[in-house]
């Protein structure tokens, strides 16, 4: 059987919650949720994965289980991971051959350690491709991002993912100092549950407190006020209920998570070293991550840290759009690999 073969390389991006590919220059990024359903005992067998795994999460039957093999941005189960991989890339192409012949790049957190970076190496390796470099996430995202990496001057990138958030300093190529919290936009989700629960005695999933968070959510309080009903169960009797809730109380109510991340940032900024503050100064935040596009969030980072704030218009995609930046721009990922930020395996 002919292998899928991309000149230029596959990138990837495999967070806790969100898989992403691009095959090729002409192709868009493909989008993927990182789980699979497995059975409830024994977890090696694998009945569904991505998107259609996401699907059946609360609908299956009790001998099945929705799992995440991506636990912190980091791969905890290397066989699902795998799997998931070369499911999501036979997916994005279309066809469901092998990758034995490409070259994949894959990201990496920075606080991933030695063990977890083994781990997604391995995974890697599973899926039969033939040459494989691991990138530093937050490198990728820079590249996307139109910082000179490459430069002395250091670069800011913040990244705020589903489970982690990032904050990295980049100059020469590489990651001079990171700092990585264990914290991200689900926990978002999961203040709109409870927020939700205990102002209306509705129950919904953190799948619909998401759906809030994306239409409706806002890091400051928004001007003009809309609401929204919700469908879910009655805390008190167990039956269905409706209830409605406005994006202001949503505000409201995200107001502690945001702050807190705000606040993580801006401790973790106090202790950049001296050296890299007046490029940092110069330069601003480059923000990005799925969980950065929470309406406002920048504004606020902005206004909280004095500090210019640099975000694309789709910041998930920045870190797998700078991975096939890099798969394509051989003195660049030269630079970054003498540096230590990318690496072969
Ligand atoms: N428009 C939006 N407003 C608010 N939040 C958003 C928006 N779009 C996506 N998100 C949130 O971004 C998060 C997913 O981001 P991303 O795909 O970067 O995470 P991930 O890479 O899977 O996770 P991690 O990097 O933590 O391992 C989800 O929590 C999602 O709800
Ligand atoms: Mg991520």
């Amino acid at each position: 059987m002919p292998a899928i073969s991309f000149s230029g390389g596959i990138a990837a991006d495999m967070g806790s919650t969100n898989t992403y590919i691009i095959l090729d220059k002409a192709s868009d990024v493909y989008k993927s949720a990182s789980c699979a359903l497995v059975d409830a005992v024994r977890q090696g067998e694998v009945y569904a994965l991505g998107d259609e795994a996401k699907r059946l999460e609360g609908r299956s039957s009790d001998e099945a289980l929705v799992v995440s093999p991506i636990s912190y941005g980091a791969v905890a189960d290397t066989e699902t991971a795998a799997l998931l991989l070369l499911s999501s890339i036979e997916k994005a192409s279309g066809r469901r051959k092998l990758v034995d012949k490409s070259r994949l790049y894959l990201t990496v957190p920075c606080m991933a350690t030695k063990v977890e970076r083994t781990a997604l190496a391995t995974a890697a390796e599973l899926t039969g491709a033939k040459h494989i470099t691991v990138i530093q996430a937050p490198v990728a995202a820079a590249v996307a991002l139109k910082r000179h990496v490459e430069k002395a001057e250091a670069s800011l990138v913040v990244s705020i993912g589903s489970h982690i958030t990032e904050i990295s300093v980049i100059s020469s190529g590489g990651v001079v100092l990171s700092r990585g919290l264990k914290r991200g936009s689900n926990e978002f989700d999961k203040v709109i549950c409870d927020y939700v629960r205990k102002n209306t005695g509705l129950l919904i999933s953190e799948a619909v407190a998401c759906e809030l968070k994306e239409q409706m959510g806002s890091a400051v309080t928004p001007e003009t006020d809309m609401t929204q009903t919700l469908s879910g169960r009655s805390v008190k009797t167990g039956r269905p209920l409706t209830a409605s809730v406005s994006a202001r109380e949503i505000a409201g109510a995200l107001q502690t998570p945001v702050s807190a991340i705000i606040d993580s940032i801006s401790d973790a900024l106090c202790n950049i070293p001296v050296e890299f503050t007046s490029d940092i100064l110069k330069s601003g935040i480059a923000l990005t991550g799925g969980g950065s596009m929470l309406y406002s969030l920048a504004q606020k980072l902005e206004a909280e840290t004095g500090l210019d704030v640099y975000q694309s218009d789709e910041s998930a995609f920045d870190t797998v759009r700078g991975a096939f930046m890099l798969a394509n721009d051989d003195r660049l990922l030269r630079c970054v690999m003498n540096a230590y930020s990318a690496y072969e395996i």
